[in-house]
């Protein structure tokens, strides 16, 4: 532009767990001056909801029941993201294993969709300068006219090892198990399932630092921006 003052820029980054998605998308928020948001976090944050609510899991309609209960709230800066429920920080608490192994289940179900699309499209509205939206149909269902999509990829072993090692002293082949039963959940549930989109640009991460990814998609987002 050439006044100098940018357009919001909306860019979505989807792709599997261990991608390096989180990791990425701070960043190139953090150097682009835009907003972000980590739509994982909020379907952890209502999975940790139902569990500390005693709701069965296993029952799509009890979760449907209560999906519009919870408020979730989004700190949107990349370099301090929050995450509240009902007032309470759960950035710690939505970590953890059990909420893990959940959060494909009340992911699945359609209101806790709904409900959450809602929300992060009502985040990435008012944000000003713009923002990077990471998680898995970003692209396809919740911003399909995001100015720039990126679906990142790595092989299985990779996305194993790199979540080890931020789950310290964990075993590789049982995070690895736990990845690919995840990412099949995902994958393969009905309402808008983790899918590139026909417009995503793909980026495999597997022989890739996470500087190199970082600058990967900056570059494309400053080419989107020079309207090439
Ligand atoms: O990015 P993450 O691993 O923290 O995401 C946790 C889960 O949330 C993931 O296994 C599926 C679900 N999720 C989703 O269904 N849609 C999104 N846009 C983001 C996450």
């Amino acid at each position: 532009m050439e006044n100098g003052a940018a357009q919001p820029v909306i860019v979505a980054i989807d792709g599997p767990a261990g991608t390096g998605k989180s990791s990425t998308s701070k960043a190139v928020a953090a150097q682009l001056g835009l907003s972000y948001l980590d739509t994982g976090a909020q379907y952890r944050a209502i999975t940790w909801w139902m569990v500390n609510n005693g709701i069965d899991i296993d029952d799509p309609s009890a979760i449907a029941a209560v999906a519009g209960k919870p408020e979730i709230v989004s700190g949107t800066d990349p370099a301090d993201p929050t995450i509240t429920v009902d007032g309470v920080d759960v950035a710690g608490p939505i970590r953890t294993q059990e909420v893990s192994a959940k959060v494909s289940a009340v992911s699945a179900v359609p209101e806790v969709r709904s409900r959450i699309t809602e929300l992060q499209r009502s985040v990435a509205a008012a944000a000003k300068a713009g923002i990077v939206v990471e998680g898995r149909d970003i692209g396809t269902t919740v911003l399909p006219d995001a100015d720039l999509k990126v679906f990142l990829t790595a092989s299985a072993e990779a996305r194993a090892a790199r979540r080890s090692g931020e789950l310290k002293g964990s075993d590789v082949n049982a995070t690895r198990e736990a990845l690919i039963k995840r990412d099949a959940a995902d994958s393969g549930r009905k309402t808008s399932p983790l899918a590139k989109a026909d417009d995503a640009v793909e980026v495999d991460t597997t022989e890739l630092t996470l500087a190199q990814v970082i600058e990967c998609v900056v570059t494309l987002v400053e080419e989107k921006r020079a309207g090439k």
